[in-house]
């Protein structure tokens, strides 16, 4: 009975400590303790005894000591990079967009404003240029883009990355990888060229589980050529303050737009929320164009019966031509506030289901026929240091960050990984620099339209394989989108070899990414 009480209790703290992959030192933690009472218990001398039970709990407070020790941020922590015989070391501060004029220029004022809502709210906010979401930036295909960013904020440090949009690495944006945080009186300017149309956002990558709920945040866009007079096209970000108070768009109340009936429609659904919304379209029949900034091949059409289910960071694109009545876009089942296109009776929103994205659209040929590398992810929750302080945090193979190893590629790798999702929550995996092919969802091969994300849902119990080109050099981020799960421990690098980075996290700097 004692046997099987142990192994029970066993059971359960191998849940909380031992992950994926099996650690020699996550087992002994768990069942020394049962060998050492089984010892104590068959020892006759007494001071052997007290040896054993002496031992087990040095070793015990010994491990864990040095895991508390072993886990704290040290004063400066480097990339300084991958090197190859060969291939010539190259800093992610030299990969930076063109120098030629820019086409177009955006000045983001990063500062503390108390904004009033639509509703007559007010949220003490961190802003760009005083506005929640932030200006939205909206260039055409081929500009070159270049945005000053400016640190009026008291005390804090920022940043602009571009999600979802593959800049250079020295665009990017990441405080201690890619750049220093531009400090309060600082500035900072971005520079890249807008080749790839979609739908995009940007957003501060300094303490960003923090930065970005406060409304750091902002739509960007990049069109494929100036829109006709036949077209109206909307940005609409969902976003979540601390509060509880949501964002639709610019509103936190119903918004109603008038939309003359034949109209081609294209809106933008963004999530900026650490977790997924649903949104559902009434009153015409639509079709999802694209994805993360990638139109998708083929798109069937839709009906209200449908919800659109937005990972934490996705993007969503809708089309429709406007109908003689209203259009109503629904977040999260709640009929009073949302969109409302046009006039005349509010449209029906029956009950449906999510759109599976890997069955969507029409499939076409892949682009790959080999994979150079090979790569799993295992997601979980388990009881680690972070920093010094045990956390029940989020893991990635066992480990947190910093000690996730990097994924390490070569230029022109064609990279294929598969995550697993060992937990109870999803996580919106999303990679920068780079967009990935989906290939499988739980050993399904996707059926649809090739599907190209940045940021991808596993939930619970899924295991989704997906693979990518490696052509953007750089050391990029690869994390959990809901970002207070990025900060306590989700995030790790593809690292290129070769590419070393003079910035830097660490208790010493001021550079805290999550
Ligand atoms: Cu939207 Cu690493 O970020
Ligand atoms: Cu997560």
């Amino acid at each position: 009975m004692i046997a099987a009480a142990y192994l029970a209790v066993a059971g359960i703290a191998m849940q909380f400590l031992v992950g994926y992959p099996v650690t020699a030192g996550a087992v002994a933690a768990v069942f020394g303790p049962g060998v050492a009472a089984l010892l104590v218990w068959r020892l006759p001398a007494r001071p052997a005894r007290v040896a054993v039970v002496a031992t087990t709990a040095v070793a015990l407070l010994a491990t864990g000591v040095a895991a508390a020790i072993g886990s704290r941020l040290p004063d400066r922590l480097d990339h300084s990079g991958h090197a190859a015989h060969g291939v010539p070391g190259v800093s992610v501060a030299d990969l930076r967009g063109p120098s030629r004029a820019p086409t177009r220029t955006f000045t983001l004022t990063a500062r503390a404003a108390t904004v009033s809502l639509p509703s007559g709210t007010t949220v003490d906010a961190w802003t760009f240029n005083g506005q929640v979401p932030g200006p939205e930036l909206r260039v055409t295909k081929g500009d070159l883009v270049e945005v000053t960013l400016r640190n009026e904020l008291p005390d804090i440090g920022v940043t602009l990355h571009w999600h979802g949009y593959d800049v250079p690495a020295g665009e990017d944006g990441v405080a201690g990888v890619t750049q220093d945080a531009v400090p309060p009186g600082g500035t900072f300017t971005y520079r890249f060229e807008a080749k790839d149309a979609g739908s995009y956002w940007y957003h501060s990558h300094e303490m960003s589980s923090a930065a970005v709920r406060k409304g750091l945040y902002g739509t960007l866009v990049v069109v494929p050529d100036a829109l006709g007079p036949a077209e109206t096209d909307i940005g609409l970000p969902v976003h979540r303050f601390d509060s509880g108070v949501m964002l639709f768009g610019g509103s936190d109340q119903r918004e109603i737009r008038d939309v003359p009936e034949g109209r081609r429609v294209r809106l933008r659904l963004i999530n900026t929320d650490n977790g997924a919304h649903r949104v559902s379209i009434g009153g015409t029949p639509y079709t999802v164009t694209a994805i993360d900034g990638r139109d998708l091949n083929g798109p069937t059409v839709l009906t209200a019966e449908t919800t659109l289910r937005l990972p934490a960071g996705g993007r969503y694109d809708v089309g429709f031509t406007m109908p003689a009545g209203a259009v109503h876009v629904m977040v999260d089942g709640r009929e009073s506030d949302g969109l409302l296109l046009g006039s005349g009776a509010m449209p029906a929103h029956p009950a449906g289901s999510d759109l599976d994205i890997t069955r969507y659209g029409t499939p076409a040929p892949g682009p790959f026929d080999r994979y150079d590398k090979d790569f799993t992810l295992v997601l979980d929750r388990l009881i680690r240091f972070l920093d010094g302080v045990p956390a029940f945090a989020y893991t990635v193979n066992g480990e947190v960050y910093p000690n996730i190893p990097p994924l390490l590629v070569d230029r022109d790798d064609i990279v294929r990984i598969t995550v697993v999702n060992r937990g109870t929550e999803s996580h919106p995996m999303h990679l920068h620099g780079h967009h990935v092919l989906v290939l499988s969802r739980n050993g399904r091969p996707t059926t649809g339209s090739p599907l190209w994300m940045d940021t991808f849902d596993v939930l619970p119990g899924e295991v989704w394989q997906v693979a990518f080109r490696a052509d953007n050099p750089g050391i990029w981020l690869d994390h959990c989108h809901n970002l207070p799960h990025a900060k306590q421990g989700m995030v790790l690098h593809v690292a290129y070899r070769g590419v070393a980075s003079p910035f830097a996290v660490g208790r010493r700097t001021a550079n805290h990414p999550e």
